[in-house]
Parts: C-alpha cells; sequence; structure tokens
C-alpha cells in the first residue's frame, strides 16, 4: 500500500487567500510534503488531468474553473496518505461535510470545493507524475 496522495489548493481557495492555512491544516495533520508547486493550468491540461470525468455533465465547468486561476499541486506522504486525507478534506460537496475539514471551513460548493484529493493509491501515482517528475519528489 503506498503512503503518498496527490492534493491540488484550487483556484478558489488561492484567490481567497486559503492556502496558507490549508497547508498548515495538512501539515499540522502530520503529512510530509514530498513535492509542491503553484501553476496556472491552460484549459488543455486541466481538461486532460480531469479526462476521467470526460463525460459528466459538469467536465466543461470543471476544466473551466480550474484553468481560471493559479494552484498549488502537491504530493503529500504520510501513513494511508489516500484515505486519512480524503477525512482531511471531507465530502466532495461541503454542504455534506464533516465540521472541521478543509472544505467545511473553505469550500462555497460542489464545484468549487477548495482542494482535490486523489481516491485510490493507483490515482495518486497518476495524479502526482501529471504534475511531477521523479527528481521533483524528496
Ligand atoms: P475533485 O475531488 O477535484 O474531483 C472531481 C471534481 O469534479 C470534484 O472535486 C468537484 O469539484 C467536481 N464535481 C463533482 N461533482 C460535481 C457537480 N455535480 N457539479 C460540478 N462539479 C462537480
Amino acid at each position: 500500500m503506498s503512503n503518498r496522495t496527490f492534493t491540488m489548493i484550487k483556484p478558489d481557495a488561492m484567490k481567497k487567500g486559503y492556502a496558507g492555512k490549508i497547508l498548515d491544516q495538512i501539515l499540522q495533520s502530520g503529512f510530509r510534503i514530498v513535492a509542491l508547486k503553484q501553476l496556472h493550468l491552460s484549459t488543455a491540461q486541466a481538461g486532460a488531468f480531469y479526462a476521467v470525468h470526460k463525460e459528466r455533465p459538469f467536465y466543461g465547468e470543471l476544466v473551466e474553473f480550474m484553468s481560471s486561476g493559479v494552484i498549488i499541486a502537491a504530493i503529500l506522504e504520510k501513513e494511508n496518505a489516500v484515505s486519512d486525507f480524503r477525512k482531511l478534506i471531507g465530502a466532495t460537496d461541503p454542504s455534506k461535510a464533516d465540521e472541521g475539514t478543509i472544505r467545511k471551513l473553505y469550500a462555497s460548493s460542489v464545484g468549487e470545493n477548495a482542494v482535490h484529493g486523489s481516491d485510490s493509491d493507483e490515482n495518486a501515482l497518476i495524479e502526482g507524475a501529471f504534475f511531477f517528475s521523479g527528481l521533483e519528489q524528496y
């Protein structure tokens, strides 16, 4: 079992100035940063990252939103990283997220939900490799 996951702080949270608070909460929860960068995705890059959702009705909206401003992408390490990180961020829809979770605290809607977290070890590897070469991971 891999102990790494992949996350993005999305344009809504970046624009509202929550990046520092979110990163602090991640670190305080025991995650180690393996790799981290700030970037502005093109629509083609956002579309490629979320290609798995291509057939979903919200795909166009998702791609537009994810390319609407800068994001922070990061690979994180911790025991049970994927499941523990999903607990830390809370449900995809912030109105259903538990108190104290990152989405409950900082997200406004299911579309603009502040952070991404990988849903499996397999996807964590694929998503991390989308943004970072092996040389950029420590
Ligand atoms: P994320 O964890 O980044 O993975 C896929 C994203 O699609 C998800 O977070 C949401 O931001 C977005 N998403 C999921 N369901 C909807 C929806 N019904 N409407 C708009 N966006 C959605």
